[in-house]
């Protein structure tokens, strides 16, 4: 998985993400709501002279953007974004505002098992991975592969540990313990179609996250919710414009049509509405 995504031929060292498939990043319905969260770390942090935001994993940069458009005036000015991606892989230390991590995690790559040995070669778990399956998928059936998160978990700790005040969020499809998936999700995607699981770099490879052990190793307390949820709080609500405003304004009414069609994809159940939002909050409390 590793030389898969990131090695000389790999996936992400010579593709472009934004073209292979879609995430709530490229929405700017989505990116506004990110503002608004921004807005209330600010506020909890006390309007410090900068605020920084942090995308690890930013791909192409869309998502921190839009955001920054969507910002109100005396924010905007002093957020300080910062994409970090493969080519300066480096999250900065102290940061005091936000560190977003956008479907990054389930690219981290991870071991599977089976039967208590590496499926890939049949060698016995080291005693790292033997606990994690102990503490976080126990007693698998036989024949059941087990997705071991512990690459994800430690990737997770230390970026959430470069925050020194503010909100850590990930984002990501994945599941919590009790609720393990039965088969393997390890799946494999290109032009925005999902391919046969190949490792020769020419389709993204991916597994489910264990949203909850990142969210032990990132350090308590820290809070799961589903995406639907979260933006729900954030104001997005998918509701249709009143038919009214097509007959007031009605390229308005179009704008506002699109705006509910964006936001119904990012709530869809079923789809972006189901990932989980992992936060921490460091150092400061939002309120409910
Ligand atoms: C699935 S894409 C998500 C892109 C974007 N956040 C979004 O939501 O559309 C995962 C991204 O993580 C980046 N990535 C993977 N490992 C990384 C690392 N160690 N540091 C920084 N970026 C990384 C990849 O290059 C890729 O652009």
């Amino acid at each position: 998985m590793e030389r898969a995504l990131y090695g000389p031929d790999g996936f992400y060292v010579r593709h472009r993400p934004g073209r292979h498939f879609r995430t709530s990043s490229q929405s700017v319905t989505f990116a506004s709501a990110i503002a608004r969260l921004v807005a209330r770390v600010d506020a909890a942090l006390g309007a410090p002279s900068t605020v920084d935001v942090v995308d690890v994993g930013a791909g192409e940069g869309t998502l921190l953007r839009n955001l920054v458009a969507a910002l109100p005036d005396g924010l905007r000015e002093r957020v300080r974004p910062h994409a970090v991606e493969l080519d300066d892989p480096v999250i900065p230390d102290g940061i005091v505002g936000v560190l977003l991590a956008m479907e990054w995690l389930d690219n981290v790559p991870l071991d599977l098992s089976c039967d208590g040995v590496y499926l890939n070669d049949g060698a016995p778990l080291s005693t790292q991975d033997a606990a994690w399956i102990d503490r976080w998928w126990p007693a698998p059936a036989p024949g059941q592969i087990v997705e071991i998160g512990r690459t994800r978990d430690e990737a997770w700790a230390a970026a959430v540990a470069k925050l020194s005040a503010g909100l850590a969020l990930a984002v990501d499809y994945g599941h919590l313990s009790g609720t393990r998936p039965a088969h393997t999700t390890l799946a494999a995607f290109r032009d925005g179609r999902e391919v046969g699981v190949v490792f020769d770099g020419s389709a993204d490879v991916t597994c489910h996250v264990s949203m909850d052990s990142a969210g032990e190793a990132g350090g308590t307390p820290y809070r799961i919710e589903r995406q639907r949820e979260a933006l729900k709080g954030l104001g997005v609500d998918g509701g249709r414009p009143p038919l009214d405003l097509a007959r007031s304004d009605p390229s308005g009414y179009v704008r506002a049509l699109a705006a509910c069609s964006e936001a119904g994809t990012l709530l869809d159940p079923d789809g972006l509405g189901g990932h989980w939002w992992l936060t921490h909050e460091v150092g400061i409390r939002l309120s409910e």
